[in-house]
């Protein structure tokens, strides 16, 4: 089975408005192949929006929504969360859970990553569950360690069969935002550690999940990086914002 190949843009906490017109309007008759699926991920106020003006431009069924965050708790006195039945109503198929910033900035534990995961599942949504190391882990030579762990918190709880529903984002922490992709063999060489990892514990799942690199991806960049083996795919930050550059991204996605 060919595994997707999925394009997604975060935003994080920029774009509004006037981006979600400028990128739907762009989208209007972009054409995928078949096993490549785009997710826009705009900020929480925005997801409503997003939906409205993307049936507005007509896009395409490759075209999806996705979330930033969200809680794990499915309702109740959590100020300030947003929930998946929430994102559901508002049409989100996807969100991104354990981003480096909400683990780093937001002390989002292993174990409260895993509880989002489990939730977002749950719910029949997809996770884009990112894991990484740090500039110091990896000239410790501690990236394998990490992602492993990182990784192992999540199959602790959720269980290895329910991966072939998981996304993973590998975004090594000294790559976003820095401007300094990692090479497509480092990359390349990371996710084949990852896929490794997952087939120690069930091959058959492992060969279905499919694996996006993050990091100042741009559209220099993103045609070697999805060309490799076990790269299928991108989170894409700062080049996501700009509408013609993100085109261009999407469209060095070949899939099949
Ligand atoms: P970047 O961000 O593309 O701006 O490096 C990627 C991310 O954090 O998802």
């Amino acid at each position: 089975m060919k595994r997707p190949l999925i394009v997604a843009a975060n935003w994080k906490m920029n774009g509004g408005l006037a981006l979600i017109e400028q990128m739907t309007n762009a989208f209007n008759g972009f054409v995928v192949n078949d096993n490549v699926e785009i997710v826009i991920c705009p900020s929480f106020p925005y997801l409503a929006a997003f939906t409205a003006a993307a049936k507005t431009a007509n896009l395409n069924e490759h075209i999806h929504l996705g979330a930033q965050n969200v809680s794990a708790q499915e309702n109740g006195a959590f100020t300030g969360e947003v929930s998946t039945g929430m994102l559901k109503d508002v049409s989100v198929s996807y969100v991104i859970v354990g981003h480096s910033e909400r683990r780093s900035l937001y002390s989002e534990t292993s174990v409260v990553i895993a509880e989002k995961v489990k939730s977002v599942l749950e719910a029949g949504l997809t996770p884009i569950l990112c894991i990484g190391e740090s500039e110091a882990q990896r000239v410790a030579e501690q990236t394998n360690e990490i992602l492993a762990s990182q990784l192992q918190a999540v199959i602790d709880i959720i269980g290895i069969e329910k991966f072939v529903d998981v996304v993973i984002a590998y975004e090594p922490v000294w790559a976003i935002g820095t401007g300094k992709t990692a090479s497509p063999n480092v990359a390349q060489k990371t996710h084949q550690f990852i896929r490794q990892f997952l087939t120690n514990i069930d091959s058959d799942v492992a060969n279905k999940v499919p694996l996006l690199y993050g990091g100042s991806l741009n559209a220099t960049t993103s045609e070697e990086l999805f060309a490799q083996t076990d790269i299928d795919g991108g989170l894409i930050g700062g080049a996501s914002l700009k509408v013609d550059e993100f085109k261009v991204i999407c469209s060095t996605a070949k899939g099949i």
